[in-house]
């Protein structure tokens, strides 16, 4: 059993310009201790995935569709005090952008501490202790505790950030583009460092990004996602070593390979379509250079073409 299963979500934010159906129909599953990686450019439905399985959808958001299945049971049919025991405590998220969410009035510490004093009902002295102590585990002197946030880089504000979601010592972690206002090296530092704990405290990661060279670093699986939907999704070797669809080949070629150093990254033409009126057929034909009639009108679904890699595209496997 895998420890969490997303089966056919749907997740539609009902706007007063039209229905945007940010995520439309997608599955894919992560075993216990794993890194699954989800991946796609900006607009394609990757945080309102992560949003919909933390349960955290605000109007005018609404799952419409699918199962949320964790540790066997489906979080999509929990009472609000069931999820609030799951929430943080198995399952903790790294927000987009979060490392800037600090409040700069107040001491990193007692940022952590507020949060620890949230979800445990220990003293402030136990969770001061507790926030030291997980600064340590993220490579913090617990020291700097005491210092307010515009006194910790970017990469240190990442890690506290790390440590935050750790605090309730969770079964998965979602990271939502934890590294991306990072540079390079504080990027690969911040990796290395969530690998680490990954090992360590046997966690599941599920990581979000634009930048498949740092899903390419950390993950075991990866799903791509285009448009509200998955069109290619394998386990990692596999689908860096031969991506199949179009969209995934021309990501991976969007940023500087690691199997291929040498090679100028060249961006894909034009962009994501608006999710209120996608394009019929595969939403992604108006900028493939392959597309075909047939890839204007009819949807193409997932197929495996070996060894549990799937794609959805009308040009492979058939
Ligand atoms: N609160 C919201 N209200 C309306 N539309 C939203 C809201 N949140 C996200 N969307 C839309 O849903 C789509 C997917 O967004 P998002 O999940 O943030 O994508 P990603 O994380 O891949 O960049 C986008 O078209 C975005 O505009
Ligand atoms: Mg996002």
């Amino acid at each position: 059993m895998s420890l969490l299963e997303v089966n056919n979500l749907k997740t539609y934010f009902y706007t007063l310009r039209g229905v945007v159906r940010a995520v439309d129909g997608i599955s894919f599953h992560i075993d216990e201790g794993m890194a699954f990686g989800l991946a796609g450019e900006s607009g394609c439905g990757k945080s309102t995935t992560a949003l919909s399985i933390m349960g955290l959808i605000k109007d005018p958001g609404k799952i419409v569709d699918g199962e949320i299945v964790f540790e066997g049971e489906d979080l999509l049919k929990k009472t609000k005090e069931e999820l609030n025991q799951i929430r943080w405590k198995k399952i903790s998220m790294i927000f987009q952008g979060a490392m800037n969410a600090f409040n700069p009035v107040h001491r990193v510490g007692d940022q952590i501490v507020e949060a620890i004093l949230y979800h445990e009902n220990i003293s402030r002295e136990e969770a001061w202790e507790k926030a030291e102590k997980l600064l340590e585990m993220v490579g913090i002197d617990p020291s700097r505790a005491k210092n307010y946030p515009h006194e910790f880089s970017g990469g240190m504000k990442q890690r506290a950030m790390i440590a935050m979601a750790l605090s309730c010592n969770p079964k998965l972690v979602i990271a939502d583009e934890p590294t991306t206002a990072l540079d390079v090296i504080v990027q690969k530092q911040v990796l290395d460092l969530m690998k680490e704990l990954q090992k360590k405290l046997k966690l599941s990661i599920m990581l979000i990004s634009h930048d498949l060279s740092v899903i390419a670093q950390m993950c075991d699986s990866v799903a791509i996602m285009y448009a509200g939907k998955i069109v290619e999704y394998a386990d990692a070797i596999s689908l860096f070593k031969e991506p199949q669809h179009p969209y995934s080949k021309g990501l991976i070629n969007s940023f500087p390979n690691i199997l291929n150093p040498g090679k100028k990254p060249e961006s894909i033409p034009g962009q994501p379509p608006s999710l209120i009126n996608p394009p019929p057929g595969c939403r992604f034909h108006p900028r493939c250079p392959f597309a075909t009639d047939k890839c204007r009108e009819v949807e193409p679904h997932l197929v495996n073409i070996g060894n549990k890699h799937f794609v959805a595209c009308h040009l492979i496997g058939g």
